[in-house]
């Protein structure tokens, strides 16, 4: 299965419509990261530069089909045109009238944005009748939105079965460093998992566990699997429900030959804020009136050794609670020598999702990792061995 690219299209004269994910954080106005509109760069200048138009086409937050004006794109006006450095025009409506003026009023050289798409309700439920809408205004589609991808929207799905239509470099870039570790790894394959809850890994961990060697298993995660080897874990966060589900996977797990890696020590303290007093104990030592917040230094010291032995690795969810300090220095130890040794180029090392991606840019491990996501729920569907219907509908149009 494969898709066209940018080199499959004619751009030059064209108007482009640009599926793009621009869902950045913003706090009072402003923008706290700019990674998603740094990730669509490339694709929008080459674009203009082999003569297209490019007419971006973006949601942000979740307005439910219906104009919600804090969440207009108009606020990203600026902050894009500062990334991409070339002027960007905008379109109050995403189809239409105003949009279609909005379109010949286009100036070479410049981008056209476009209103939120979610604005409409014909976006989510992807109603051919929106779809062809938006397809009036372009010549040629170009989905640049993995992180979408996993949505089944107007934009990102129903738009490729209507226009010529193509992956832009950023979608050909994530569709790639994934295709690395799981479609085509180099091995052993070694998976980090962590987060808060195993329920909302639970299909991630049962695709994983047929495609890779070992996962380390990290977070609260982690809590639940010891507790379900009938370890105490105090007042530790742990889904004690999912005792006999964690038992399956631990079984299953053993019979195909992955290792499971649960922690040997654990950081525990009485209190979940910044700078509570801490202790080291042995994994099965959490006193009772206490809680589990990070993996120990005996457990980082195996996962560095277990890194050192494998050549891919593909890491979701933080070791323990990286939010606050100090319990960010297991995933921030772990991290860093990932980072080490990716650049020693001894392993590829690729990692996604919405809190993965925050605690491995605080510690600053992520820039040296071989591959970072832009994509929160779209990567984890991925791992979970989904079909994204955005990257299906790519593949079906070509
Ligand atoms: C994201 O931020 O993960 C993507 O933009 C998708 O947003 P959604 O979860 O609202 O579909
Ligand atoms: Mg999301």
């Amino acid at each position: 299965m494969t898709h066209k690219t940018l080199d499959d299209l004619d751009l030059a004269g064209r108007r482009v419509l640009v599926r793009v994910d621009i869902n950045v954080p913003v706090r009072d106005d402003r923008v706290t990261d700019t990674t998603r509109i740094e990730a669509i760069r490339p694709t929008v200048l080459e674009i203009l530069e082999k003569g297209g138009q490019p007419i971006l086409l973006a949601h942000f937050g979740r307005p439910g089909g219906k104009v919600v004006p804090e969440l207009t794109l108009g606020r990203l006006i600026d902050p894009l045109a500062g990334v991409l450095g070339v002027p960007v025009q905008f379109s109050p409506d995403c189809i239409g009238a105003m949009a279609q003026r909005a379109v010949e009023r286009l100036a070479p050289g410049n981008v056209l944005l476009l209103e939120n798409t979610r604005f409409h309700p014909g976006e989510e439920s992807n109603d051919p009748a929106f779809a062809a809408a938006l397809a009036e205004l372009g010549q040629a589609y170009v989905n640049d939105a993995f992180s979408a991808a996993h949505r089944a929207h107007a934009s990102t799905e129903g738009l490729a079965h209507l226009l010529p239509a193509a992956a832009g470099r950023l979608m050909q870039a994530e569709l790639a460093a994934l295709a690395e570790v799981l479609t085509d790894p180099q091995r052993p394959v070694i998976a980090v998992i962590g987060g808060a809850k195993v329920s909302s890994k639970l299909e991630l961990l049962g695709n994983l566990i047929d495609r890779v060697d070992q996962i380390v298993i990290g977070g609260g995660m982690a809590n639940t699997f010891l507790a379900a080897r009938g370890i105490d874990v105090g007042k530790s966060l742990c889904e004690h429900g999912l005792a006999g589900t964690a038992r399956a996977i631990m079984a299953r797990a053993e019979a195909v030959g992955c290792e499971l890696v649960l922690p040997r020590d654990v950081v525990v303290a009485r209190e979940f804020r910044a700078g509570a007093a801490s202790a080291v104990v042995a994994a099965d030592a959490c006193p009772p009136d206490a809680m589990i917040l990070d993996t120990g230094p005996a457990s980082v010291e195996d996962i560095k050794a277990r890194f050192a032995a494998a050549r891919t690795l593909v890491w979701n969810g933080p070791l323990g609670a990286f939010e606050i300090e100090p319990f960010n220095a297991g995933t921030d130890a772990a991290a860093l020598a990932a980072a080490e040794l990716t650049q020693a180029g001894r392993l590829c090392s690729v990692a996604g999702g919405g809190d993965t991606v925050a605690a491995l840019n605080a510690s600053g491990a992520a820039a040296r990792f071989s591959y970072v996501s832009t994509a929160g729920g779209a990567f984890l569907e991925w791992l979970e061995g989904k079909t994204l219907p955005g990257v299906a509908a790519l593949e079906a149009a070509a």
